[in-house]
Protein backbone atom coordinates (compact mmCIF):
# COMPACT_ATOMS: atom_id res chain seq x y z
CA UNK A 1 0.00 0.00 0.00
CA UNK A 2 1.21 3.42 -0.90
CA UNK A 3 0.58 6.60 0.88
CA UNK A 4 0.79 9.85 -0.71
CA UNK A 5 0.76 13.31 0.81
CA UNK A 6 0.27 16.01 -1.52
CA UNK A 7 0.67 19.77 -0.30
CA UNK A 8 -0.08 19.02 3.49
CA UNK A 9 1.17 21.43 6.39
CA UNK A 10 0.44 21.21 9.93
CA UNK A 11 0.51 24.83 12.37
CA UNK A 12 0.10 25.44 16.08
CA UNK A 13 -0.61 28.22 17.86
CA UNK A 14 2.13 28.99 20.15
CA UNK A 15 0.54 29.21 23.48
CA UNK A 16 -3.49 29.12 23.97
CA UNK A 17 -4.73 32.24 23.61
CA UNK A 18 -1.77 34.04 21.29
CA UNK A 19 -2.67 34.46 17.51
CA UNK A 20 1.30 33.83 16.38
CA UNK A 21 1.04 30.16 15.24
CA UNK A 22 3.95 28.39 13.46
CA UNK A 23 4.62 25.60 11.25
CA UNK A 24 5.15 22.45 12.66
CA UNK A 25 5.54 21.01 9.14
CA UNK A 26 5.67 23.07 6.31
CA UNK A 27 3.90 22.54 3.03
CA UNK A 28 5.42 19.34 1.80
CA UNK A 29 4.78 16.75 -1.20
CA UNK A 30 5.72 13.31 0.65
CA UNK A 31 4.95 9.47 -0.10
CA UNK A 32 5.88 6.04 1.49
CA UNK A 33 6.37 3.87 -0.88
CA UNK A 34 5.57 0.24 -0.76
CA UNK A 35 7.92 -2.56 0.36
CA UNK A 36 10.41 -0.13 1.60
CA UNK A 37 11.72 1.21 4.56
CA UNK A 38 11.51 5.01 4.54
CA UNK A 39 13.47 6.88 7.62
CA UNK A 40 12.88 9.90 8.95
CA UNK A 41 15.61 11.50 11.07
CA UNK A 42 16.11 15.12 13.06
CA UNK A 43 16.58 17.01 15.87
CA UNK A 44 13.67 17.32 18.77
CA UNK A 45 10.62 19.47 17.55
CA UNK A 46 11.68 19.50 13.81
CA UNK A 47 7.80 17.94 13.30
CA UNK A 48 8.83 14.42 12.76
CA UNK A 49 5.97 13.09 14.83
CA UNK A 50 3.38 15.47 13.32
CA UNK A 51 3.86 14.61 9.88
CA UNK A 52 4.23 10.82 10.53
CA UNK A 53 0.62 11.58 12.91
CA UNK A 54 -0.84 13.05 8.92
CA UNK A 55 0.44 10.14 7.29
CA UNK A 56 -0.91 7.68 9.62
CA UNK A 57 -4.32 9.04 9.54
CA UNK A 58 -4.23 10.16 12.86
CA UNK A 59 -4.25 13.83 12.35
CA UNK A 60 -5.67 16.00 10.04
CA UNK A 61 -3.90 18.55 8.00
CA UNK A 62 -4.68 21.83 7.76
CA UNK A 63 -4.44 21.74 3.99
CA UNK A 64 -3.66 19.23 1.70
CA UNK A 65 -4.51 15.64 0.82
CA UNK A 66 -3.08 11.70 2.14
CA UNK A 67 -4.01 8.84 0.55
CA UNK A 68 -3.83 5.10 0.75
CA UNK A 69 -3.88 3.82 -2.57
CA UNK A 70 -5.40 6.56 -3.76
CA UNK A 71 -7.99 6.27 -0.93
CA UNK A 72 -8.28 9.88 1.49
CA UNK A 73 -7.08 9.31 4.75
CA UNK A 74 -9.87 12.08 6.11
CA UNK A 75 -12.90 11.47 4.08
CA UNK A 76 -15.80 12.82 5.32
CA UNK A 77 -17.02 9.76 6.96
CA UNK A 78 -14.84 9.45 10.32
CA UNK A 79 -16.14 6.07 11.06
CA UNK A 80 -15.09 4.50 7.47
CA UNK A 81 -11.73 6.59 7.83
CA UNK A 82 -10.91 4.77 11.61
CA UNK A 83 -12.09 1.48 10.19
CA UNK A 84 -9.80 1.70 7.40
CA UNK A 85 -7.34 2.70 9.61
CA UNK A 86 -7.83 0.44 11.80
CA UNK A 87 -7.38 -2.78 9.06
CA UNK A 88 -4.25 -1.32 6.79
CA UNK A 89 -2.55 1.13 9.30
CA UNK A 90 -0.87 0.19 12.54
CA UNK A 91 1.19 3.06 14.73
CA UNK A 92 3.75 2.21 17.24
CA UNK A 93 3.68 6.12 18.79
CA UNK A 94 6.25 7.46 20.59
CA UNK A 95 4.46 7.22 24.39
CA UNK A 96 3.28 4.97 26.34
CA UNK A 97 0.30 2.96 24.45
CA UNK A 98 -0.23 -0.39 26.07
CA UNK A 99 -4.11 -1.18 28.13
CA UNK A 100 -2.77 -1.73 31.63
CA UNK A 101 -5.86 -3.80 32.69
CA UNK A 102 -3.88 -6.42 29.90
CA UNK A 103 -1.27 -8.69 30.16
CA UNK A 104 2.01 -8.57 28.23
CA UNK A 105 0.49 -11.51 26.08
CA UNK A 106 -3.13 -9.66 25.07
CA UNK A 107 -1.52 -6.31 24.96
CA UNK A 108 0.58 -7.86 21.89
CA UNK A 109 -2.81 -10.02 20.68
CA UNK A 110 -4.79 -6.54 21.07
CA UNK A 111 -4.39 -5.25 17.02
CA UNK A 112 -5.84 -8.58 16.03
CA UNK A 113 -8.55 -8.71 18.51
CA UNK A 114 -10.17 -5.67 17.33
CA UNK A 115 -9.84 -6.05 13.87
CA UNK A 116 -11.76 -9.35 14.74
CA UNK A 117 -8.73 -11.71 12.95
CA UNK A 118 -7.70 -13.45 15.48
CA UNK A 119 -6.47 -16.93 14.32
CA UNK A 120 -5.67 -20.41 16.08
CA UNK A 121 -1.94 -19.97 15.86
CA UNK A 122 -2.19 -16.11 16.54
CA UNK A 123 -0.68 -16.89 20.44
CA UNK A 124 2.17 -18.71 19.17
CA UNK A 125 3.06 -15.92 16.67
CA UNK A 126 3.11 -13.82 19.55
CA UNK A 127 5.26 -16.10 21.75
CA UNK A 128 7.71 -16.88 18.88
CA UNK A 129 7.62 -12.42 19.04
CA UNK A 130 8.12 -12.45 22.37
CA UNK A 131 10.66 -15.12 22.55
CA UNK A 132 12.68 -13.50 20.01
CA UNK A 133 12.51 -9.52 21.15
CA UNK A 134 13.94 -11.59 24.80
CA UNK A 135 10.46 -10.56 26.65
CA UNK A 136 9.08 -14.36 26.30
CA UNK A 137 9.11 -14.77 30.67
CA UNK A 138 6.90 -11.58 31.03
CA UNK A 139 4.00 -12.95 28.81
CA UNK A 140 1.83 -12.62 32.09
CA UNK A 141 3.23 -9.44 33.69
CA UNK A 142 1.17 -6.50 33.64
CA UNK A 143 2.71 -3.67 31.73
CA UNK A 144 3.30 -1.46 35.25
CA UNK A 145 5.32 -4.14 36.02
CA UNK A 146 7.65 -3.73 32.51
CA UNK A 147 10.50 -1.19 31.52
CA UNK A 148 10.32 1.28 29.01
CA UNK A 149 12.31 -1.02 26.45
CA UNK A 150 10.13 -3.80 27.33
CA UNK A 151 6.62 -2.19 26.71
CA UNK A 152 7.73 -0.35 23.43
CA UNK A 153 8.71 -4.05 22.03
CA UNK A 154 5.39 -5.18 23.36
CA UNK A 155 3.77 -2.15 21.20
CA UNK A 156 5.53 -3.00 18.38
CA UNK A 157 4.79 -6.69 18.80
CA UNK A 158 1.44 -5.33 18.55
CA UNK A 159 1.71 -4.23 15.18
CA UNK A 160 3.72 -6.48 13.52
CA UNK A 161 1.32 -8.81 14.64
CA UNK A 162 -1.44 -6.93 12.75
CA UNK A 163 -2.01 -7.38 8.65
CA UNK A 164 -1.92 -3.65 8.40
CA UNK A 165 0.14 -3.29 5.32
CA UNK A 166 1.19 0.19 6.70
CA UNK A 167 3.54 0.37 9.69
CA UNK A 168 4.79 3.50 11.62
CA UNK A 169 6.49 3.60 14.04
CA UNK A 170 7.95 6.76 15.97
CA UNK A 171 11.45 6.38 17.78
CA UNK A 172 10.63 2.51 18.04
CA UNK A 173 14.07 2.11 19.37
CA UNK A 174 14.09 4.57 21.80
CA UNK A 175 15.06 2.93 25.76
CA UNK A 176 16.48 -0.48 24.20
CA UNK A 177 19.56 -1.78 24.47
CA UNK A 178 22.21 -2.18 21.14
CA UNK A 179 21.17 -5.94 20.60
CA UNK A 180 17.60 -5.42 21.02
CA UNK A 181 17.74 -2.22 18.40
CA UNK A 182 19.08 -4.96 16.17
CA UNK A 183 16.47 -7.16 16.07
CA UNK A 184 13.39 -4.46 15.98
CA UNK A 185 15.15 -2.96 13.08
CA UNK A 186 15.62 -6.21 11.36
CA UNK A 187 12.05 -7.30 12.06
CA UNK A 188 10.86 -4.19 10.24
CA UNK A 189 13.00 -4.64 7.23
CA UNK A 190 11.79 -8.20 6.92
CA UNK A 191 8.28 -6.67 6.95
CA UNK A 192 9.45 -4.33 4.63
CA UNK A 193 11.46 -6.41 2.32
CA UNK A 194 9.76 -10.03 2.72
CA UNK A 195 5.74 -9.08 3.33
CA UNK A 196 6.16 -5.78 1.11
CA UNK A 197 4.99 -3.65 4.28
CA UNK A 198 5.15 0.17 3.44
CA UNK A 199 7.24 1.16 6.70
CA UNK A 200 7.84 4.57 7.94
CA UNK A 201 10.63 4.66 10.69
CA UNK A 202 11.34 8.18 12.69
CA UNK A 203 14.47 8.04 14.65
CA UNK A 204 17.52 9.71 15.13
CA UNK A 205 19.74 6.98 15.68
CA UNK A 206 22.12 6.45 13.07
CA UNK A 207 22.11 2.78 13.85
CA UNK A 208 18.29 2.57 12.05
CA UNK A 209 20.06 4.08 8.73
CA UNK A 210 21.92 0.75 8.21
CA UNK A 211 18.50 -0.61 7.42
CA UNK A 212 16.78 2.51 5.14
CA UNK A 213 16.14 2.45 1.69
CA UNK A 214 15.46 5.98 1.81
CA UNK A 215 16.76 8.58 4.36
CA UNK A 216 14.91 12.15 4.78
CA UNK A 217 15.39 14.43 7.87
CA UNK A 218 13.25 16.93 8.82
CA UNK A 219 14.67 20.93 9.89
CA UNK A 220 11.97 23.12 11.58
CA UNK A 221 9.07 21.90 9.81
CA UNK A 222 10.51 21.09 6.56
CA UNK A 223 11.60 17.80 4.72
CA UNK A 224 15.20 17.77 3.42
CA UNK A 225 17.01 15.25 1.97
CA UNK A 226 19.43 13.44 4.32
N1 LIG B 1 -0.69 19.63 19.70
C1 LIG B 1 0.26 20.55 19.65
N2 LIG B 1 0.01 21.84 20.01
C2 LIG B 1 0.95 22.80 19.94
N3 LIG B 1 2.22 22.58 19.53
C3 LIG B 1 2.53 21.31 19.15
C4 LIG B 1 1.58 20.24 19.20
N4 LIG B 1 2.20 19.10 18.77
C5 LIG B 1 3.47 19.44 18.49
N5 LIG B 1 3.67 20.76 18.71
C6 LIG B 1 4.92 21.50 18.46
O1 LIG B 1 5.27 21.30 17.10
C7 LIG B 1 6.67 21.15 16.94
C8 LIG B 1 6.95 19.80 16.29
O2 LIG B 1 6.60 18.77 17.20
P1 LIG B 1 6.83 17.25 16.87
O3 LIG B 1 6.20 16.95 15.56
O4 LIG B 1 6.37 16.46 18.03
O5 LIG B 1 8.41 17.16 16.72
P2 LIG B 1 9.41 15.93 16.80
O6 LIG B 1 8.62 14.68 16.73
O7 LIG B 1 10.33 16.12 15.63
O8 LIG B 1 10.14 16.07 18.09
C9 LIG B 1 7.25 21.29 18.33
O9 LIG B 1 7.66 22.63 18.49
C10 LIG B 1 6.09 20.98 19.25
O10 LIG B 1 6.21 21.63 20.48
MG1 LIG C 1 8.49 13.12 18.05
Amino acid sequence: MEIIAKGISKRFFRKAGESNYFFAVKECDFSLPEAAVTILTGHSGSGKTTLLSMLAGLLAPDAGLVSADGRNLYGPDDRENSAFRGRHLAVVPQGRAVLDTLNVLDNCLLGLRLAGREAVDSIAKAEEWLDRFEILPLRSAMPRELSGGELRRVMLIRALMTEAEVLFADEPTADLDEENTEKVLEALQTAAHQQQKTILIVTHENEALKIADRVFRMNKGEIVPA
